[in-house]
């Protein structure tokens, strides 16, 4: 029987860089033999990518926002990502859960039991094996994120907003030391693809 393929999430608040490094990990993984599926939240799926355009655009409560949210996640998993991690593939996806407690908990101040609720019901104690945390202060977010092209809803909000959504992702990472990992994204690209590439062997 094949080994199940690995899942990978990344994560950090919008300007923290995390996309540039997502293309160095598929491509490390794919050298070293895996078929890698490289997907992101919202979206993955034709009816992910349609409630990705409205979460992104259109204004919406707090609660529609989250409950799109897992509408979309439960479509990702059941399409897309728990079929190709059954026929051994890699999956690496630019958010996933870790941005709803971050975002609508931590951002937008949803209690977190709702989101817990939530991921019960949608993931049935499925997680992702590694995650990665790109960590940076707000000012050096805030200066990547306005060199950035038009802002969407989340981009737009204060920088208060990210300050809280920041901290929310780091007391994620501190109650689960093993599967989320800190990385200062305020260093240089090739430090933080060093300290990437490490975290990927140990998870081979
Ligand atoms: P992101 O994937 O970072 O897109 P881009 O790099 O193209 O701007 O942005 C998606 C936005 O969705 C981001 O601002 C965070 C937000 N988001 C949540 O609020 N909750 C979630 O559960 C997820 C997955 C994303």
């Amino acid at each position: 029987m094949t080994n199940p393929g690995k899942f990978i999430t990344l994560e950090g608040v919008d300007g923290a860089g995390k996309s540039t490094h997502l293309a160095f990990i598929a491509d490390r993984l794919r050298a070293q033999g895996h078929e890698v599926v490289v997907t992101r939240e919202p979206g993955g799926t034709p009816l992910g990518e349609t409630l990705r355009e409205l979460l992104l655009h259109r204004d919406m409560d707090a609660d529609t926002e989250l409950l799109l949210m897992f509408a979309a996640r439960q479509a990702h998993l059941a399409e897309c990502i728990q079929p190709a991690l059954a026929r051994g593939a890699w999956v690496v996806s630019d958010r996933f859960t870790d941005a709803s407690y971050a975002y609508q908990c931590g951002g937008r101040g949803i209690p977190v039991e709702r989101v817990a609720a939530l991921e019960a019901w949608v993931q049935r104690g499925f997680a992702p094996d590694l995650t990665l945390l790109f960590d940076v202060t707000p000012d050096v977010a805030e200066a990547r994120r306005s060199a950035a092209r038009t802002a969407d809803r989340f981009e737009r909000e204060a920088d208060s907003f990210f300050g809280r959504v920041r901290q929310a992702y780091l007391d994620r990472a501190r109650a689960e030391p093993q599967r989320m990992r800190v990385l200062d994204a305020g260093k240089s690209i090739a430090a933080l693809q060093t300290e990437i590439a490490g975290l990927l062997d140990r998870l081979a």
